[in-house]
């Protein structure tokens, strides 16, 4: 498949490049922009695009274009810190701008460009700027502040934009990326939903063979459908494993195995063992701690069940691109570090197991696009985001089996009223990108009558209450709502006061043991979504 290979120059914004190009059907690649050169040729690349980066180019040991992309000869797009570092590398001149630009700005084109014909309002982030093109380069648009706004080498088909084309505030800017992959470097944009579960489909017959493979299926998006790709290329050579821990949420188990049994044709194992859990976490309150226990008690009771299933050689993972990409990038933002200890519930590396990881490549939109083109169920493609420790992450101070009941009626009552009121489903779990942090509430509020997630959160907190005449002195829970485009930031869904007391009523009139609920007003940041 033809490709384009993205340098990551320790900008915050390389995955949206990616995404864009994606968006675009065009494979393209993320790399640190020192690695080396086979690894980035072995893809085949008909193009680089080199990244923004929050270094200057002129610095003592800045980062910058390897040698070897130019001797390929192939075509180059640098943006921001990526133009400064190849004008710098061709002998043109970068130096320190009076001011930072940072912000909306209008570009003119300066010569007939289709790259750039499209735009007139850009986002800018830089400090530095381009005072002399390199040999061959003409200025293609210039703005106010930065007269090379863009700038190319017909020739060479080198070009390069100060601005961000990447980022929703740029309009038209997928265009600009658009006309690069394919009209400039020309790949053709073949990377479809229904392309990428071929190629998957022949990876994964060739991979496995005959063998048998083994998959954790946890009601998640990810695990389902990489589990529904295997089973698309190898059928019945597939056992899919559900591990009911009784933390789940209200028919979790019986929704995956349904849709798994109705759409795929596949049958889902569930495997119950609740008890294991709640006795390991008997006693425990330190979140830490019973984030631990889940995930070592569920590697424990999936190693049990992988023996007696003959020991399988495969086991399926559903690692997606994000994921392989934050292990290996620059050292850019340690915000995006906060998520590794989501991966608690994950396994071990010593595992013996050889890993099928179907997802690997894909992005988290392009996984659900998958999900749908393999028929999965709109339910389980666009579920919400749900801890790996399950419930134990929502039950704040002990997890008892009776209060893990407690937390789950009360949350089936919320799920329920939402989705009669039309708050979830696809629009509300939209996972597009995001351009800088302070547009990301705006574009969070806009989000009006969706939540991109909400749950119920029991409190290790009594009050009193009276009921008919009787005192109460019961459980209180929180409400969590929220709306967001990336789960990085997010702020508290605006639900209607008619809706939360409905639901308020129910929980306390339905669910024994609570006597008083609780709205979260907070965004995220100062907190997070989840309580803990
Ligand atoms: P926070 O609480 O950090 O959560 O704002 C951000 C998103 O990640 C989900 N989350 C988890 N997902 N294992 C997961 O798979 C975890 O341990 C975990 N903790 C939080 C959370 O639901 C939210 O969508």
């Amino acid at each position: 498949m033809d490709s384009i290979a993205i340098l990551d120059f320790g900008s915050q914004y390389a995955q949206i490049i990616a995404r864009r190009v994606r968006e675009a059907q065009v494979y393209c690649e993320l790399f640190p922009w020192d690695t080396p050169m086979e690894k980035i040729l072995a893809i085949q690349p008909k193009g680089f695009i080199l990244s923004g980066g929050p270094r200057s180019a002129y610095e003592d040991g800045a980062p910058y274009v390897q040698d070897f992309i130019f001797k390929t000869g192939l075509p180059i797009l640098g943006i921001c810190y990526g133009m400064q570092a190849l004008t710098y590398a061709l002998g043109g001149q970068v130096d320190p701008s009076a001011q930072r630009e940072y912000g909306y700005a209008e570009i003119e084109a300066l010569v007939s460009s289709p790259l750039v014909s499209s735009l007139s309002t850009v986002w800018m982030s830089h400090g530095d700027r381009i005072t002399k093109l390199p040999d061959g380069f003409v200025a293609l648009a210039g703005s106010g502040n930065s007269p090379f706004a863009a700038m190319g080498d017909m020739k060479r088909k080198y070009f390069g934009v100060q601005f961000h084309p990447e980022v929703h505030h740029t309009p038209n800017g997928e265009k600009l990326l658009k006309h690069f992959v394919v009209e400039i470097c020309g790949v053709k944009p073949n990377w479809t939903p229904a392309s990428i579960i071929e190629d998957s489909v022949s990876r994964i017959r060739k991979q496995v063979g005959t063998e048998r493979v083994l998959a954790a299926v946890s009601g998640g998006v990810d695990s389902s459908v990489a589990a529904a790709l295997v089973h698309k290329a190898i059928g019945d050579q597939l056992v899919a494993v559900f591990v009911d821990t009784g933390l789940l949420r209200e028919n979790e188990g019986e929704q995956v195995a349904s849709a798994f049994r109705e759409h795929l044709g596949a049958e889902l194992l569930t495997v119950e063992a609740s008890d294991e859990f709640f006795s390991a976490l008997k006693g425990v309150t330190e979140p830490e701690a019973k984030r631990k226990i889940v995930g070592e008690k569920f590697i424990r009771v999936f190693e049990g069940q992988a023996k007696q299933l003959g020991q399988p050689k495969f086991l399926v993972q559903g690692t997606i691109y994000p994921d392989v990409v934050e292990s290996s990038a620059p050292d850019r933002n340690k915000a995006e570090r906060i998520k590794t200890h989501h991966n608690v519930g994950g396994l071990p590396e010593d595992i013996q197991f050889e890993l099928v990881e179907p997802l690997r490549y894909l992005f988290k939109d392009e996984v659900r696009a998958v999900g749908e083109a393999l028929g999965l169920p709109e339910s389980l493609v666009w579920r919400q985001p749900f801890p790996g420790p399950g419930l134990t992450v929502r039950c704040l101070g002990e997890v008892t089996r009776e209060r893990a009941s407690r937390l789950r009626a009360a949350d089936a009552i919320l799920l329920e009223e939402l989705s009669k009121a039309g708050f979830l489903g696809k629009r509300g779990s939209s996972s597009s990108s995001t351009g800088p942090g302070s547009t990301i509430c705006q574009a969070n509020r806009t989000a009006a009558r969706t939540v991109s997630q909400a749950f119920v959160v029991l409190l290790p907190v009594r009050s009193v209450g009276v009921m008919g005449d009787q005192r109460t002195y019961q459980e209180a829970v929180a409400i969590r709502a929220v709306t967001t485009e990336d789960f990085m930031t997010a702020d508290w869904a605006r639900l209607p006061h008619d809706l939360l007391a409905r639901v308020a009523n129910r929980i306390v009139n339905e669910v024994d043991g609570i006597n008083r609920v609780v709205y979260d007003i907070t965004s995220k940041p100062p907190a997070t979504i989840e309580w803990e």
